[in-house]
């Protein structure tokens, strides 16, 4: 668990070498857990977390649903490029960006300049399972939740796949386990 140890405040150590941990960002579609997942991995570590959504929200002073709705798409995105720029990459934390990140490639580029970027999959009856409870996000306030899943999906799916250093299938892990094998994984990638 090289990365992320040294929460005592101490430099962290790997095989006695002393290093700087990267944040860990963390993307994926709607619905896949990332918000929890981050604040279980923000707990586990002692970083900082960093949700681009409350930040955009803050930003703007408006719930992401009143930005889609006042100031539209385009708007949303030019802010979340915005926050991503004003993230510190010298600041091992936790990141946790909305579903729609990976469509501009210069989000792409940054979140690998900021760190490790672990991408959260489900499969397709576990996301619609999941996104029929809520429902404060405006891209599926549609006639038909399901056929506007399935779209997404299908456009963003490639762009998930080359944006990630790694995936984690969700699909039948609780968010503790999700938390778990990221860690797990971050310590075999060192
Ligand atoms: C979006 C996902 C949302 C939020 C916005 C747009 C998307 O975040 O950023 O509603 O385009 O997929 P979550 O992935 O946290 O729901």
């Amino acid at each position: 668990m090289g990365r992320i140890v040294g929460n005592d405040g101490s430099r962290p150590h790997i095989d006695g070498v002393s290093c700087v941990p990267r944040s860990i960002v963390l993307i994926g579609f709607m619905g896949t857990g990332k918000s929890s997942v981050g604040r279980r991995l923000a707990h586990a570590t002692g970083y900082p977390r960093f949700d681009t959504d409350q930040m955009i929200a803050t930003a703007l002073g408006m719930s992401i649903t009143k930005i889609f709705a006042k100031l539209g798409e385009e708007d949303f995105r030019e802010e979340e490029s915005i926050v991503l720029e004003k993230l510190d990459a010298q600041q091992p934390s936790i990141i946790v960006t909305g579903g729609g990140v990976v469509l501009r490639p210069k989000n792409v580029a940054r979140l690998h300049e900021l760190g490790t970027v672990v991408c959260l999959t489900a499969n397709l009856p576990t996301l619609l399972e999941r996104l029929a409870r809520r429902s404060h996000r405006p891209l599926l306030e549609t006639e038909n939740r399901a056929a506007t899943v399935r779209t997404l999906l299908r456009e963003r799916q490639p762009l998930y796949e080359q944006a990630a250093d790694f995936t984690i299938d969700t699909s039948s892990l609780n968010h503790d386990q999700v938390a778990q094998s990221i860690q797990d994984s971050l310590a075999l990638a060192d």
